[in-house]
C-alpha cells in the first residue's frame, strides 16, 4: 500500500490507495458527557461534527457516513461502548467504507481495538490534523515541524504497542547491538530522526531570524491575517492583494504564513501575511507545528482577526483565536494592534446584520466585511493606515548637494512626502518616518533634520 500523501513529512497514516477513487470514510464525533458536566447543546454538537467532516474533506475523502456517538463512561479498551462499537461495524459493512475518522483523541490500543473491530482503518483526531498539515505544508521549517509532530505521534504509539509489535517480529533485533529488541531499534531510528529535524528546525529557524532581520531594514509594516479555519482569511487576502493564493471551501487552505506587499491608498506600502486556521481543541502535541506556522504574527505590527460572523459559533471560535494569541505572547500592548474583521456580513439576514452594525459601532477597532462582495473593504483600509500612522512623525531633511546617498537612503527606510530641489543643488525632502528609524537618521544626519510633528492618528 502507498499513500498520496507529499513525500518528506514523516510516516503517516497508510489509507489512501493509488490508483483508486478517494477513500470511502465514515466521519464519527465523540460527544464526551462526562458525568456532573452540562450538557452540549445540540447545535454545538452538531457544529463539532460538521468541523470534522470539513476537516475530512479537507484531505479528499468521500464521506459515506457521519455519526453522533455519546460517551458518558470512556472504556479503556475501546473508548465506546461494545453496543456503539457493533452499531458502527455494522455501518461500516453496510457502507463499505475503508476509513473511520474519529473525532476524539484514540489510545493506540484503543485505535488498534476499533480497527479490529470495524475492519477498516481508524484515524483519529490528531492523526487527521497532522495529515492535513502534511499536505498543506510549503515552507522548510512547516515541513519539519510537521513531521516532527508526526514522528512524536509515532513514537507514542509505538511505546504503546510494544507487545504488539515484539510478537510480530518475533522479539529480536535486526538493527540494534546484542539483547535490543525490535521495538528499541525502532524508537532509537525513530528518536535519531527527531534529533536530526532539532538540529534542522534550529537552522532554519536562524536563517528565518536573519531574513526578518533583513527586512526590520525596510520600513514596511507587517500586517497578518488570523483567524479560524474557513473564516476567509484567504479570500480577504486575495481581495486585498489581487495575489493568487488557494482559496476554496476546505479548511486550513494556507499552512505556511503566505505575504504579500501591497500599497494603500496614500502611497503606504504594507506587507499582508496570510497564516494557517485555527481550529477547535488543537491537540497539545501539535501545537508547536501550528505556532512555527504563526511567527510571522508576533512580530507583525497590525493583526487582522478575521471571524465568521455568520457562523453559529463565532463567539467560541473568536475566544479560541484570543486565547492561542495570549498563549503566543500578544500581551496587552500588542493586543491594541488587533483589528477584528467580522466578514461574511452578506450572509446575515437583515435584523442580525442591524443588530451587529450597532454592537460594531460601540466596538473600537472592529470592521464589517463581506471578502466576498468587496462590502467595507475601504473602511478597513482607512482603519489599517490610521493604525500604522500612530507612531510615525514627519521630519523634514536638508540634504547636500551630493548627498545621493542620503536620498537613497531615506527613499528605502521611510515614506518621502515631498522632494524640492534648491538652487544651490541642496534637496530638501518632507518624509515621515517610524520611530526607530528616526532614531537612526537622527545620527545620519544631525542637524540637518527637523522635527515636523507627529501625523495624525485616524479616528477609531
Ligand atoms: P483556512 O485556510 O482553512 O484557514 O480558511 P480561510 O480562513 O482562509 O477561508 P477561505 O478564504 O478559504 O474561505 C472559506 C470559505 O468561505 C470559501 O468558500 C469562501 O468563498 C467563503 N467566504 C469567504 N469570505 C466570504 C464572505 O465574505 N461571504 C461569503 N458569503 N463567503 C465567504
Amino acid at each position: 500500500m502507498s499513500t498520496r500523501r507529499k513525500s518528506g513529512t514523516g510516516g503517516g497514516v497508510d489509507f489512501q490507495i493509488e490508483g483508486k477513487q478517494a477513500t470511502r470514510a465514515i466521519v464519527l464525533h465523540v460527544d464526551r458527557r462526562d458525568r456532573g458536566a452540562p450538557p452540549t447543546s445540540e447545535r454545538a454538537v452538531s457544529a463539532r461534527l460538521e468541523e470534522a467532516v470539513g476537516l475530512a474533506q479537507a484531505i479528499d475523502l468521500e464521506i459515506v457516513g457521519e455519526i453522533i456517538a455519546p460517551v458518558t463512561a470512556p472504556k479503556p479498551a475501546t473508548l465506546l461502548g461494545s453496543g456503539k462499537v457493533e452499531e458502527i461495524a455494522e455501518q461500516v459493512k453496510a457502507t463499505e467504507a475503508e476509513l473511520v475518522v474519529v473525532n476524539a483523541q484514540l489510545s493506540p490500543i484503543q485505535q488498534r481495538n476499533l480497527e479490529t473491530a470495524w475492519g477498516s482503518k481508524v484515524l483519529d483526531r490528531t492523526g487527521l490534523i497532522l495529515e492535513i498539515f502534511g499536505r498543506r505544508a510549503s515552507t522548510r521549517e512547516g515541513t519539519l515541524q510537521v513531521e516532527f509532530a508526526h514522528l512524536e505521534y509515532q513514537k507514542s504509539r509505538l511505546v504503546r504497542s510494544w507487545t504488539h509489535l515484539e510478537r510480530q517480529r518475533g522479539g529480536f533485533g535486526f538493527l540494534g547491538g546484542p539483547g535490543e529488541s525490535q521495538l528499541e531499534a525502532d524508537r532509537r531510528l525513530i528518536q535519531e530522526r527527531i534529533s536530526r529535524i532539532e538540529r534542522q528546525l534550529e537552522s532554519v529557524k536562524k536563517t528565518r531570524a536573519l531574513h526578518r532581520k533583513g527586512r526590520a531594514r525596510v520600513p514596511y509594516p507587517v500586517v497578518a491575517l488570523v483567524g479560524y479555519t474557513n473564516a476567509g482569511k484567504s479570500t480577504l487576502f486575495n481581495r486585498l492583494s489581487g495575489a493568487g493564493v488557494l482559496a476554496k471551501d476546505l479548511l486550513f487552505a494556507t499552512l505556511d504564513p503566505t505575504m504579500r506587499v501591497i500599497e494603500l491608498h496614500h502611497g503606504r506600502k504594507i506587507i499582508l501575511s496570510d497564516t494557517v486556521g485555527f481550529i477547535s481543541d488543537l491537540p497539545t502535541s501539535l501545537i508547536a507545528a501550528f505556532r512555527a506556522t504563526l511567527e510571522e504574527v508576533l512580530s507583525a505590527d497590525i493583526i487582522l482577526h478575521v471571524r465568521d460572523i455568520a457562523h453559529e459559533d463565532t463567539d467560541a471560535q473568536s475566544e479560541d483565536v484570543n486565547r492561542v494569541l495570549a498563549e503566543l505572547g500578544i500581551d496587552d500592548l500588542r493586543r491594541s494592534r488587533i483589528i477584528e474583521v467580522w466578514n461574511k456580513l452578506d450572509l446575515l439576514p437583515p435584523e442580525e446584520r442591524a443588530a451587529r452594525e450597532a454592537q460594531a459601532l460601540r466596538k473600537p477597532g472592529c470592521v464589517l466585511v463581506s471578502a466576498v462582495t468587496g462590502e467595507g473593504l475601504e473602511p478597513l483600509l482607512e482603519l489599517v493606515e490610521g493604525r500604522l500612522g500612530a507612531g510615525d512623525t514627519i521630519y523634514e531633511i536638508l540634504l547636500g548637494a551630493e548627498d545621493g546617498q542620503g536620498q537613497a537612503w531615506l527613499h528605502e527606510r521611510g515614506e518621502v512626502l515631498s522632494r524640492r530641489s534648491h538652487e544651490d543643488g541642496r534637496v530638501l525632502m518632507k518624509v515621515r518616518l517610524a520611530s526607530d528609524v528616526a532614531g537612526q537618521a537622527q545620527s545620519r544626519f544631525g542637524s540637518a533634520m527637523k522635527l515636523l510633528g507627529k501625523k495624525k492618528v485616524a479616528a477609531e
